[in-house]
């Protein structure tokens, strides 16, 4: 019993991460750590000289009979080393509670960090494979309470755990055997306790699907995002009735266990009781024969339930580790990730000629965990200060393509290059700086218009002329100027004074950000398809001043924005379907124009 006990602890501190826990608690606050521990050691130090100051008062006492009026110097000697070790325990008690505090409140500063590090490393794969993404929402999804939670939770588990030896070293003291009677009683309950954390955390790991499920319908119900569709359709008790039903199920399948523990927990708490009783007889009688002193027998009464709540406390504690396992394995999974985008450990510079040069040669790709390739054998020129368009019907790849160009993936086979260099050999950093797109599924920033527009560029000093022009450019000015607060209104609806906007405001914004960019690339990826049809010409029509002397990628599923491109690449299915300028397009009378529903003009 004893071994298998040893084997579930061990079993129980390989499932909660405990060493890495305690690795990542050192590595937060190494200063904080170490007052810690030399506060846990004192605290548990003067816990035990209280009780064995205790013992020495009554065997002060005992010594030559309790009414012995020659004891008093030694007994109040004794009542005063009892109480002064008691006040210092409780005052120490007292520190280390703010100690613990000061420790945890680093370490949950410290994970929030490192939480934000990994996000950001993460290249876009991650963001679009739900099982990582996952990962990263759990993570960050608990909040910043639990890593105090686990720290002041280890603290209490190391105090515990020093308590209980020096607890049991005192019983030893008293008679060796008292230790394994009493073990023995014990343990019933320990191992009830931890089995049940154990079988709570398989538990909780087989219902994630069904929690995230909930989850998942609980934010239907209360998003913003689905308001209108759940109203419009009807939506709202259906979808309740179906939160109620896994929400119940849930909760049965927990009350199930919880009552198998109850059950299990009333005939341990017997053999416990048991087990004390046995150990104070032993020791009475052992007193009756001259073997234990009257402090033996105090010293026991105070220690050994004090020994109960420390166990209490200890199996408490390991269940709390286990309750927040997800949130401790999340955060580990997620340091453990790996951006798949290797950077070159000895980066070239990107050339500073006032114009570059982007080509993609032969270039393939499939998404992770995809079966086929979204793009094959695509070659593209995109030569400097020209304006090249992409035009295809939905699923073409032609974001897949801005992805790749971009460098959020690299191609599977083939190579973009730089004016004639492969991207790969540039820093991802300085390249991504060199390009700047608006994409399909475009940011919206609940910060100021200016800080909205600035985000196009924050690595450079600009001037708010720059930020009006960039408006100017996108017509954004249009509704901005109409804000009482002009450019320091505040954007959206998630905080007090913010303004919404329509959908075609939000995506000038997203221009305003392009244009405002210094970069001398622009992605244009359905970049004005909310934007009305005379916004979106006049846009376009005068798009190679508003860019200056940039290059441009544009994607487009409307004429008007494509026809003034220099040249025209036809995706479709995954390949160049064919490629010329407007004119030789129409004439060709293939894919663009039927895209184009044979409307379109050469005009
Ligand atoms: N993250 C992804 N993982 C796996 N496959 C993806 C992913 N994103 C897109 N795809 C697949 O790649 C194909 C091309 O998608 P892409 O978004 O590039 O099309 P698109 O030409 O931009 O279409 P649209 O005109 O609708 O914007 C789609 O068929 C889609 O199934
Ligand atoms: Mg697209």
């Amino acid at each position: 019993m004893i071994k298998s006990f040893a084997h579930k602890l061990q079993k129980v501190s390989t499932n909660l991460n405990i060493s890495r826990i305690i690795r990542l608690i050192w590595d937060a606050t190494k200063e904080w750590t170490s007052i810690s521990i030399f506060f846990i050691i004192l605290e548990s130090g003067l816990f035990f000289s209280s009780l064995y100051l205790l013992k020495a008062l009554f065997d002060t006492l005992s010594k030559h009979g309790v009414t012995d009026i020659k004891n008093e110097p030694e007994v109040i000697r004794a009542v005063i080393y009892a109480t002064l070790s008691a006040i210092f325990y409780s005052a120490i008690k007292a520190i280390s509670v703010y100690i613990t505090e000061k420790q945890a409140g680093k370490v949950s500063e410290y994970v929030d960090d490192k939480i934000h590090r990994s996000a950001i490393g993460l290249d876009l794969s991650f963001y679009e494979s739900p099982e990582y993404f996952d990962i990263l929402k759990r993570a960050k999804d608990m909040g910043n309470d639990k890593p105090n939670l686990i720290v002041s939770t280890m603290v209490d588990i190391a105090k515990n755990l020093l308590s209980l030896i020096l607890i049991g070293s005192m019983l030893i003291a008293i008679d060796w055997r008292l230790f394994p009677i009493l073990a023995l009683f014990v343990i019933p309950t320990m191992w009830v306790r931890i089995s049940f954390a154990d079988s709570q955390n398989t538990l909780r790991l087989i219902q994630t699907g069904l929690e995230r499920r909930s989850t998942y319908l609980s934010s239907l119900l209360t998003s913003d995002i689905h308001a209108k569709e759940i109203r419009s359709f009807g939506l709202g008790h259906h979808i309740r009735k179906i939160y109620v039903k896994i929400r119940l199920d849930l909760l049965n399948a927990r009350l199930k266990l919880s009552k198998e523990r109850t059950h299990k927990e009333l005939l341990t708490s017997m053999i416990a009781t048991l087990g004390f009783f046995s150990c104070i007889a032993y020791i009475a009688i052992g007193s009756l024969h001259g073997k234990t002193s009257v402090g033996d027998i105090t010293l026991f009464l105070v220690a050994l339930p004090q020994s109960f709540n420390v166990m209490q406390s200890l199996s408490s504690g390991i269940s709390t580790l286990y309750q927040n396992n997800i949130f401790v394995k999340s955060v580990f999974e997620l340091f453990d990730l790996e951006s798949s985008l290797k950077e070159n450990p000895s980066p070239r510079s990107i050339p500073q000629d006032s114009q570059i040069d982007l080509e993609l040669k032969n270039v393939s790709f499939i998404y992770p965990h995809a079966e086929e390739n979204t793009l094959t054998d695509i070659n593209i020129k995109m030569p400097a200060g020209k304006i090249i368009a992409v035009v295809g019907s939905n699923g073409a790849g032609k974001s897949t393509l801005i992805k790749l160009l971009c460098r959020l993936y690299d191609p599977t086979s083939g190579q973009i290059t730089l004016n004639g260099s492969d991207i790969r050999d540039f820093s991802s950093f300085e390249y991504q700086q060199q390009i700047c797109a608006v994409f399909q599924d475009f940011g919206k920033y609940n910060i100021s218009v200016a800080d909205n527009i600035r985000f196009g560029d924050i690595h450079h000093e600009r001037s708010h002329r720059d930020v009006v022009e960039a408006a100017n450019n996108s017509g954004a000015n249009l509704f901005i100027d109409r804000f009482p607060a002009g450019y320091d209104t505040i954007m959206g609806r998630i905080f007090e004074d913010g303004h919404e906007v329509s959908i075609g405001q939000w995506q000038k914004l997203a221009l305003a950000r392009a244009f405002f960019s210094t970069s001398r690339f622009v992605v244009l990826d359905e970049a004005t398809s909310a934007l009305d049809a005379t916004a979106e010409e006049e846009l376009f029509d005068s798009f190679r001043e508003r860019i200056g002397n940039r290059a441009a990628l544009i994607i487009s599923h409307r004429q008007s924005a494509v026809k003034h491109a220099d040249y025209i690449y036809v995706l479709s299915e995954g390949r160049i379907a064919e490629s010329g300028t407007h004119e030789e397009l129409i004439q060709l009378k293939g894919v663009y124009y039927n895209l184009f529903n044979k409307n379109a003009t050469t005009k």
